[in-house]
């Protein structure tokens, strides 16, 4: 018989990747969906549809009954708990929801295995984020970091994690922690800052847009591709034993740095002129679109600032590629190409 995975959080990037990871590795996916209003919410997985080996569930994080009959029910080898409300700017608008769903809905799903006594059975993946560690200065961050998250989203997290290793070391469940630093994709969701300012720039060169407008350009993440990341999680799950691990690229860039690589892969150089709120981007030089040269292509806008951000993060992967002999296979040049050629086809 297939071993059998639900994934919490189906409809978002990682749950596409994971799903197709595991699919191909005969595992069966149930996928839990929240309820919305359009039917389009599972554009990302539609792919996915026709294999036997994978479905789909309506439910919510917030509902504990519904998640408890459902692991009831399929008695799961795996479950990966990709679910959150996972935008740190939206997390300081709707901070109780937040909790809600990434702090109370990860010890919903615990809890679920616990009193099911599935605790021999079913191994659980938490979603943990480098946006944990808060301002660290510049250090390579660890699993021994110190966490001290500076957003609603990151002590929603943080609570997420330490309740994962409590299961783990109370419960003798299977619970682990992937640390996951950013990662992008084609897939991204359109308000996080990389598929911004690809989105935009395509939009730029394709005459439907004049400018990007951005938050903190001195920011600085460090930035991997989706789909290796998804391959980390299974390594996690998969290991001998349970533990925690970080998954990073090990490597940074700043967001301005970020938008240079955008707009010089489309043919066009930038320059960043000016200061603070002032601060615009003007495009310098260009064979391919001369009608933009000397345009104003990237401006800053208060609305993008966060209350607190965090200001640099870089991973230090070390142990993932030790233990788990993990390691990034996409850089962040393959990434933004193929992020760009992705919304090249799609934006006409
Ligand atoms: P994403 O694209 O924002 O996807 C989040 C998923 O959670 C979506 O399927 C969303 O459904 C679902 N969801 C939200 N609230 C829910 C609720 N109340 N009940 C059920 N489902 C709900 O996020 P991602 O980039 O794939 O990230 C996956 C996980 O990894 C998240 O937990 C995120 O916090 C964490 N993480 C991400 C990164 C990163 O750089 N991507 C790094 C570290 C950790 P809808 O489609 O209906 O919105
Ligand atoms: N979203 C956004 N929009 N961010 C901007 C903008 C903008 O217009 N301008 C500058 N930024 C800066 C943010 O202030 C932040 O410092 C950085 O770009 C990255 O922002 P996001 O892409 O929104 O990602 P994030 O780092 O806040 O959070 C993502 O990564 C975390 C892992 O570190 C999310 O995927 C989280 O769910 C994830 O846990």
């Amino acid at each position: 018989m297939s071993k059998k995975a639900i994934i919490t959080g189906i409809t978002g990037q990682d749950g596409f990747y994971l799903s197709d990871l595991l699919l191909k590795q005969n595992i069966q996916v149930i996928g839990i969906k929240r309820r919305t209003s359009l039917i389009n919410s599972t554009a990302r997985i539609d792919s996915l549809i026709n294999n036997n080996n994978f479905s789909v569930v309506q439910g919510d994080l917030s509902d504990s009954f519904f998640l408890n009959n459902l692991i009831n029910q399929n008695k799961p080898d795996y479950i990966f708990n990709l679910a959150a409300m996972s935008h740190v700017k939206t997390s300081f608008d709707i901070p109780i929801h937040t909790g809600d769903i990434n702090a109370i809905g990860t010890i919903r799903l615990l809890d679920a295995i616990r009193t099911n006594n599935l605790s021999n059975k079913t191994r659980f993946y938490q979603a943990s984020t480098s946006e944990m560690f808060g301002n660290n200065s510049k250090k390579k961050l660890n699993e021994q970091s110190k966490l001290e998250p500076v957003s609603p989203y990151g002590a929603s997290k943080l609570y997420a994690y330490n309740i994962t290793k409590i299961y783990r070391q109370s419960y003798n469940i299977f619970a682990c922690n992937g640390i996951l630093f950013n990662h992008e994709s084609p897939l991204r969701g359109e308000t996080f800052v990389t598929r911004k300012i690809v989105r935009g720039a395509v939009s730029i060169v394709k005459n439907k847009s004049s400018f990007i407008e951005l938050g903190n350009l001195n920011s600085v993440r460090d930035w991997g591709h989706a789909k290796d990341y998804c391959e980390a999680m299974i390594k996690i799950i998969m290991y001998k034993k349970p533990d925690d691990f970080v998954i990073s690229s090990d490597k940074v860039f700043s967001v301005r740095e970020f938008c240079k690589k955008v707009f010089n892969y489309l043919g066009l150089e930038i320059k960043f002129v000016g200061k603070g709120l002032n601060e615009v981007a003007i495009v310098t030089k260009s064979e391919k679109y001369p009608h933009l040269i000397n345009k104003k292509i990237i401006k800053v806008n208060k609305k993008y600032f966060r209350p607190l951000d965090l200001n640099y993060l870089r991973g230090n992967s070390a142990k993932a590629k030790k233990i788990l002999k993990w390691k990034p296979k996409i850089n962040i040049d393959q990434l933004v190409s193929e992020m760009i050629n992705y919304d090249l086809d799609l934006i006409d």
